[in-house]
């Protein structure tokens, strides 16, 4: 929660957000698996005005050797965001910020992906956000789990993504950058749909355990329609026009 705008209104009298959305309402989303002819799986997302690109490489050697383990595979995960993905330059070096969505990010796909069917080895995921505005690690998770699933690697479900929070007292849905610099809660949620398991949960602001509750359940309910497009991404790569 950054500095409030105190004249920015949040929600109108109608319910309505100030990007035109109802309280329930995801951004525009479209997902596309595939594009990146060297990478071994691949996916571009643009949820609202985020634009990222996924990469993933592997299963494969791990170099250094020492960091291999004999039982599993390991999941690294990388987390960039362009220079000129934000308003004021990002410096390239990465930031505290960056390592720590890294490190959410690998959490929460890691009860995804069967990394015991590939010990010694490891998968790479490159995650590079283009266009930034609120909701990034959401966005980045969701695109990356189809990106694994597009390397071919074996999952036990997909991890789709997307906030919940609070503007104006009022529990919504996918918390968008204005939303997230001026509202009272914003929390990303990461779920896997088909073993109904959460695998990220973050909080930023307070909420009374009512409104955590209910947070919690439209976040869940967020995501299963983030999870019907990233089967649409895929169904449309291998089934039909789509993908590379
Ligand atoms: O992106 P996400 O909501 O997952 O993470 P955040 O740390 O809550 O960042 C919220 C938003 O702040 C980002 O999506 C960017 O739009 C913006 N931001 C920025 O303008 N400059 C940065 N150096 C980092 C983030």
């Amino acid at each position: 929660m950054g500095g409030r705008d105190a004249t920015m209104v949040l929600l109108d009298e109608n319910g309505i957000r100030c990007d035109g959305r109802k309280v329930d309402e995801t951004r525009r989303i479209m997902i596309r698996a595939g594009g990146l002819k060297n990478a071994d799986g691949s996916a571009y997302i643009e949820f609202g005005d985020n634009k990222i690109l996924v990469g993933v490489f592997g299963p494969r050697d791990v170099h250094p050797k020492h960091m291999s383990n004999t039982d599993t595979g390991i999941l690294r995960v990388r987390y960039h965001m362009e220079p000129f993905s934000v308003g004021d330059r990002k410096n390239p070096a990465p930031s505290r910020r960056e390592i720590e969505i890294s490190k959410v990010i690998k959490e929460a796909l890691e009860p995804a992906v069967m990394l015991e069917n590939f010990p010694r080895t490891a998968v790479d995921v490159f995650i590079e956000v283009l266009q930034a505005d609120g909701g990034t690690r959401c966005a980045a998770l969701t695109a990356a789990s189809v990106a694994l699933a597009d390397a071919g690697i074996p999952m036990r479900d997909m991890v789709a993504a997307v906030a919940a929070g609070k503007v104006a007292d009022t529990i919504i849905l996918d918390v968008n950058n204005e939303e997230d610099q001026a509202g009272q809660a914003d929390m990303p949620i990461g779920y896997m749909p088909s073993l109904d398991k959460i695998t990220l949960l973050q909080l930023d602001g307070v909420l009374t355990p009512e409104e955590y509750k209910k947070c919690v359940d439209v976040g869940v309910k967020g995501c299963k329609v983030v999870y019907e497009l990233q089967k649409k991404a895929l169904k449309d790569k291998y089934f039909g026009n789509g993908g590379d």
